[in-house]
């Protein structure tokens, strides 16, 4: 009977434990170590710190899994330096993030005049804002982070002509917005952006008959996602979800540039990359940065062009090259210095050119060399057109020896930072040490004339000598 009631009384203080662990409200407010959890436990919600990062930010990740993997963050650009003193609470109606003894505002939902009274965590990793009559006045999957989980969507606004945008981190260790976007445009086509703008990759439109988008034909051979599209006068939307509730996906727009698909694997306890796109990394706008070269035969995939390191060797160091490259010496452009040109051969020519003219090789190279703004130039033999870039060159890549398609890309470089022991500058060498050898050859030669010249004209003169001598 005792024991009865013990196993009872437990029961219900796990329910109601349980039940309000997922809940922010006038009641609960989170701090320092505090978590709440989803009601199944998929998910769980408190500070946390990326990497080796000293700054700490408000997440989401998987409970049960080994490795951290943050799936949202709330105040992604706004990292709080500590965790003991912020709070994370309801607030007139939001839920707010709050930091030091001040209770600075750091990040909120930012609803006007809302009368949200508590947020929860959900079990498919969204987290509601609801009022007291359960309206969700605000929830996470409207507000997409790097991370795009089964049943989320990803939507096109065809009132507003725009669509929400998965965006990657910064750096691993860093969740700010970075440079690449997944975003759904109004042909029903996924694309990604690099810097909000340049496309890079294109799902192709969602295609009715087959039930795909059209270049990913390989969405035909799935198995465990169950995809849909939904599109009426107000939305498109794409969405999935797994067949099997108990497999693990995720897809992630990464600061690779690439988004990556990945399967969770309880034997391995590990990530397993199922999809991605686009395939090369070197098919990444902008990959290795500016004045980076991307080659996607070698690794790493991004090197610095002579002359040039990279701009942060510790981003270089953990993968993340978008920062690029820059000059060892500055350059200089002034009278009495010298800047040359380094000739890398067989690349794809970076698309931020412009056009100067039709000329030949030779005037294209002195009128880039005469610009000090002109930062690179190449000349394309069949139309005799000089191309310049007056910009730091982007999205450079090396192509392989046979490709017929590779140009040859001229940079500007100072005189100082010209290899001197490649091919270009041993023909220099060559070429002085030629012109020297001629020189001295000719002087020789010039010598060799006068002094047979000075051998005729004495003979010629001792001969008249003789002669006067006989006569
Ligand atoms: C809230 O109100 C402010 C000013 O009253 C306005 O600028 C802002 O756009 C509003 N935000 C939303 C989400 O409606
Ligand atoms: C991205 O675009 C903005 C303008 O929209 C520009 O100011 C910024 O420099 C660009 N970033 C890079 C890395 O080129
Ligand atoms: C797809 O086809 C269905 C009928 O089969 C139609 O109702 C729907 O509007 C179509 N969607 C698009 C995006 O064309
Ligand atoms: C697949 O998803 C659609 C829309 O989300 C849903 O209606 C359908 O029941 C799902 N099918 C299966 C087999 O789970
Ligand atoms: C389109 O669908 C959404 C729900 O997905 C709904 O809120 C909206 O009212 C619909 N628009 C029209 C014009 O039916
Ligand atoms: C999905 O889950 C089932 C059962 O847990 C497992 O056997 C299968 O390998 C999982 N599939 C994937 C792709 O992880
Ligand atoms: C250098 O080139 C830029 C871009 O083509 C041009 O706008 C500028 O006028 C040029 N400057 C000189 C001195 O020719």
């Amino acid at each position: 009977m005792v024991s009865f009631f013990c196993v009872l009384f437990s029961f219900f203080f796990l329910c109601s434990h349980v039940s309000s662990a997922d809940t922010i409200s006038a009641d609960f407010t989170l701090s320092g170590d505090q978590t709440i959890f989803s009601s199944g436990g998929t998910f769980k919600m408190g500070f946390f710190q990326p990497g080796t990062s000293s700054n700490f930010y408000i997440g989401m990740w998987y409970q049960q899994l080994s490795k951290q993997t943050v799936v949202w963050v709330a105040n992604r650009d706004k990292p709080v330096s500590d965790k003991s003193t912020s709070v994370l609470k309801i607030s007139d109606g939001n839920l707010v993030l709050l930091e030091g003894n001040n209770q600075t505002p750091v990040w909120s939902t930012g609803l006007n005049s809302s009368s949200a009274r508590q947020a929860v965590l959900l079990d498919d990793g969204n987290l509601v804002l609801r009022d007291d009559s359960g309206s969700v006045l605000w929830q996470s999957f409207d507000h997409p982070g790097d991370t795009w989980l089964p049943g989320a969507k990803i939507r096109y606004d065809k009132r507003t002509k725009k669509s929400q945008r998965l965006t990657s981190w910064t750096s691993i260790e860093d969740p700010s917005p970075g440079l690449f976007s997944l975003e759904l445009d109004e042909s029903t086509a996924y694309k990604i952006l690099w810097n909000g703008s340049t496309e890079y990759w294109s799902s192709g439109p969602w295609n009715n008959q087959s039930k795909l988008f059209d270049s990913v034909p390989e969405m035909r051979l799935n198995y465990i996602f169950n995809y849909s599209f939904f599109s009426n006068a107000t939305e498109s939307y794409f969405t999935y979800s797994m067949y099997n509730t108990q497999n693990i996906s995720r897809l992630v727009m990464d600061v690779s540039g690439q988004i990556r698909q990945s399967t969770w694997l309880n034997n391995n306890n590990q990530w397993n990359l199922f999809w991605s796109q686009p395939r090369q990394r070197c098919q990444v706008y902008s990959y290795c940065g500016s004045f980076g070269i991307c080659n996607d035969k070698s690794l790493p995939f991004c090197q610095c062009p002579q002359g040039f390191r990279p701009k942060s060797q510790k981003d270089w160091d953990v993968q993340d090259y978008s920062a690029g490259c820059v000059r060892k010496t500055e350059l200089q452009c002034s009278r009495g210095v010298i800047n040359q040109f380094l000739p890398l051969t067989n690349v794809k020519l970076p698309d931020n050119l412009e056009v100067w003219g039709i000329t030949t090789f030779t005037i294209c190279g002195s009128t880039c060399l005469g610009n000090c703004s002109c930062m690179a130039y190449a000349h394309d033999e069949s139309s005799n057109r000089c191309l310049m870039w007056t910009k730091d060159v982007l999205n450079l890549r090396q192509l392989e020896e046979d490709y017929s398609e590779g140009n040859t890309l001229y940079l500007r470089l100072s005189a100082s930072d010209m290899p001197s022991s490649s091919s270009s500058g041993k023909s220099n060498k060559a070429m002085i040490f030629g012109a020297v050898l001629g020189s001295l050859g000719a002087l020789a030669l010039v010598l060799l004339a006068v002094i047979i010249m000075l051998r005729y004209c004495r003979r010629k003169r001792m001969r008249a000598e003789k002669s006067d001598g006989t006569l």
